[in-house]
């Protein structure tokens, strides 16, 4: 069974934001945010919301796959910053793009909601429950960031991915009985891996409305998004490195079998360090963070789609994504191009 990505999209606003803007709102500089985090400008939305940006990432996706938005059985769309608490994100999508035949719902695993959904449309499809599904990672955290704290504001931006995935062969496409994953000399989606670790929550978290006083009439509150940026940096630079050997292990694959290793883009060192560990050289780990920040579900995605669109990706080409966040959470995928 080939179950592939047959089509990648991205948008991201065009607002640009630079670490010089940001030094004119903040007490910070070029200097600090650029050795620290590699973070050079974001991109930051002006208006266009989380499902509008998703929407141009996906119809970009289907241009590139060539599937038409009817052809989609199926929506999953990773966000934490959704425009409404319902309709989902998905659900507004689906209409903007006339995917009239999907299903659709949103995805919440911050960072590593790109790769959870990934992950959840591969197995929708190995089930034999559908055939054509639209991943998209979408985030739009300018929304949710405090403008006035210097140590969250200078990360993040704003930006959507989306990707086709599809069943390749006509002989494997039915709605029916459980099936084999891909044999890993096939093109497609070959191994997989989640996880989540609910204990360190408050690490990385963004509370929505509070509760308000039903007695009292407290209004309720809205939060901003809080870290602990040391200890998410140790759990990135940790976890990383074990599922990446984990899902090759699994796989039976060598580490010098993999292009490329397309990581969730939250700091260039957090990248340089997982290189490190994995005695892997940058050229093989690419990044983006230098142009957009940290993207949160959309990193992934936006990623993938730079690299197809400049003709890096080649058939047969390993790749692993891998992803951490907000949870704690962690995912992992091993791809054949
Ligand atoms: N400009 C200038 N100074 C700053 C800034 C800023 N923007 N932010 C913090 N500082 C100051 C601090 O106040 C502190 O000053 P002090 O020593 O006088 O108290 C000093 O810089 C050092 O602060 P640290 O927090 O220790 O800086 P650190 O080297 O750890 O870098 C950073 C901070 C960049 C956030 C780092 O910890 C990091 O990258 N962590 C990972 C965070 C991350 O990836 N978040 C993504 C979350 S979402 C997701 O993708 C999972």
């Amino acid at each position: 069974m080939r179950i592939k990505i047959v089509g990648t999209g991205s948008y991201v606003p065009e607002r640009v934001v630079t670490n010089e803007d940001l030094a004119g709102m903040v007490d910070t500089s070029d200097e600090w945010i650029k050795s620290r985090t590699g973070i050079c400008q974001r991109r930051i939305s002006d208006g266009i919301g989380t499902s509008g940006m998703a929407a141009m990432a996906a119809r970009r996706a289907l241009a590139n796959g060539g599937v038409r938005a009817e052809e989609i059985q199926l929506i999953l769309l990773a966000t934490s910053t959704p425009d409404c608490h319902f309709p989902s994100s998905a659900c507004q999508v689906q209409r903007e793009i006339g995917a009239v035949h999907a299903a659709a719902y949103d995805i919440s695993a911050a960072c590593s909601g790109f790769i959870f959904a990934l992950n959840t449309a591969y197995s929708f499809i190995v089930s034999g429950f559908y055939n054509n599904v639209l991943v998209i990672g979408v985030d739009c955290l300018s929304k949710v960031v405090d403008w006035k704290d210097r140590s969250t504001c200078v990360l993040f931006g704003d930006g959507a991915g989306a990707v086709v995935v599809t069943v390749e062969s006509e002989a494997d496409k039915a709605v029916s009985g459980n099936k084999a994953g891909n044999s890993a000399d096939v093109p497609g989606i070959l191994h997989m891996i989640m996880g989540a670790d609910g204990t360190k929550g408050h690490v990385l978290s963004c509370e929505s409305r509070t509760v308000g006083n039903f007695l009292t009439g407290t209004e309720p509150l809205t939060g901003y998004l809080s870290m602990d940026g040391q200890e998410v940096f140790k759990f990135a630079v940790k976890k990383m490195p074990e599922i990446i050997e984990q899902l090759l292990e699994e796989s039976n694959v060598k580490l010098e079998e993999i292009k490329y290793f397309v990581l969730h883009q939250a700091n260039y060192r957090i990248s340089e360090s997982i290189a490190k560990r994995l005695k892997i050289p940058m050229e093989r780990v690419p990044v983006n963070i230098e142009k957009y920040g940290n993207t949160s579900a959309g990193s992934v995605p936006i990623l993938l789609d730079e690299l197809n669109r400049e003709g890096k990706l080649k058939d047969g080409d390993l790749l692993v994504m891998a992803g951490f966040g907000a949870g704690l959470t962690w995912g992992a995928a091993l791809i054949r191009w």
